[in-house]
């Protein structure tokens, strides 16, 4: 006669240790398979007398049942402990951050003047910034524009409402008054681009009410043409990503400067494409010359001491041509096709070491 207490014990302790769900089933098959060991002892009712039966009877399916209910917790017990882990190891953290999609696209004149300001710094240009709402007198008085001067019907100026003075506050029709408040307030040397929007009552292609310009200031005790005309061709190179540029100097008037240059650059229209730095049509470029002497008395720099050199170019202009289109007008118009054509990626800045425009 087995032992039928060690029987279970030993099989209710196989049961507990069984560690995943293969090995239950091992542990199910040698008690409950068809040759398990209480499987064989239910067979052995079958040879046993009616009394030995009766006692053996409840005996046997006792163990079974009370082993089967074991297993069967068991097995529920480790499904659990499976699909926890499982939880553990695939849980999603939802705090991270999300991978950046590139989309939207840099504006052309964006480009234009982060690359400009590259190109600058690098020479050792500090960016300086002015209003868009200017005074009169910042924008044209002192630079050397007086009231009834006739340059002033060259700007088709937007006034606004008359102030309290009689003054009106003007749009401003240049990035030359920066000039004005740079050396109001910073004694030279003095090196600054300014580059902002503008504006002009005119409207066509190539002209748009509001447009964006640079403007370029160098004060010191020795400045002259020759330095002029070695930053403008420094910027082209720069900005047209050229070995050499041929830059060809036409004299010009503006209030602001004595004498006044403007400037063209050497190119190759043939062929329906504009060609940088060789060819024989020429590119106008920027206005500049030397600060007239009287622009620097007005803003408080004695002119008998400090010389200096401005200029001055449209941003909008520059990304037209640099990069190839033809009309102004789309600019400002926000059309989704056309910012994706012309469009730079947002995370490609410019720098000269990296290249301005890949
Ligand atoms: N302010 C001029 C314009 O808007 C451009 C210009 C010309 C700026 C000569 C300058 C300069 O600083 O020296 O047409």
């Amino acid at each position: 006669m087995p032992d039928v207490q060690a029987l279970e014990t030993s099989v209710l302790n196989a049961i507990a240790g069984a560690s995943d769900e293969a090995a239950l089933e091992a542990v199910r098959v040698s008690a409950l398979g068809k040759k398990g060991a209480i499987s064989e002892l239910l067979k052995s009712l079958g040879g046993m007398s009616p009394e030995e039966r009766k006692a053996n009877g409840p005996l046997f399916n006792g163990l079974r049942d009370r082993v089967a209910a074991a297993l069967a917790a068991r097995k529920t017990a480790l499904g659990e402990e499976a699909l926890n882990a499982r939880l553990a190891f695939e849980k999603i953290d939802v705090t991270l951050p999300a991978r950046p999609e590139a989309t939207g696209s840099i504006h052309p004149v964006s480009q234009v003047l982060d690359e400009v300001i590259a190109i600058f710094a690098d020479l050792g240009f500090a960016v300086a910034e002015g209003p868009d709402v200017e005074f009169d007198d910042y924008n044209f008085t002192k630079l050397n524009i007086p009231p009834d001067h006739p340059a002033r019907q060259m700007h088709d100026t937007f006034y606004l409402k008359e102030q309290a003075d009689g003054s009106r506050h003007v749009l401003r029709t240049h990035t030359s008054p920066v000039q004005v408040r740079t050396m109001l307030k910073q004694k030279p040397p003095i090196r600054i681009i300014a580059p902002g929007r503008t504006y002009r009552v005119d409207s066509d292609a190539t002209h748009s009410p509001m447009f964006h310009q640079f403007e370029g200031l160098v004060i010191d005790e020795v400045t002259n043409l020759g330095h002029l005309k070695w930053t403008m061709e420094e910027f082209c190179k720069a900005f047209f990503e050229v070995d050499e540029v041929e830059l060809r100097a036409r004299p010009s008037f503006f209030p602001f400067t004595e004498p006044s240059v403007e400037w063209d650059m050497r190119c190759d229209r043939s062929g329906g494409q504009i060609r940088f730095g060789t060819g024989n049509d020429w590119l106008e470029l920027a206005g500049s010359g030397m600060v007239h002497p009287r622009v620097l008395e007005m803003c408080g720099i004695d002119p008998s001491r400090y010389q200096g050199y401005a200029f001055g170019a449209g941003i909008d202009r520059l990304a037209m041509l640099k990069y190839g289109a033809p009309d102004l007008r789309p600019f400002f118009e926000s059309d989704l096709k056309w910012l994706r054509h012309f469009g730079f990626t947002a995370l490609d800045l410019p720098t000269l070491a990296g290249g301005l425009s890949r």
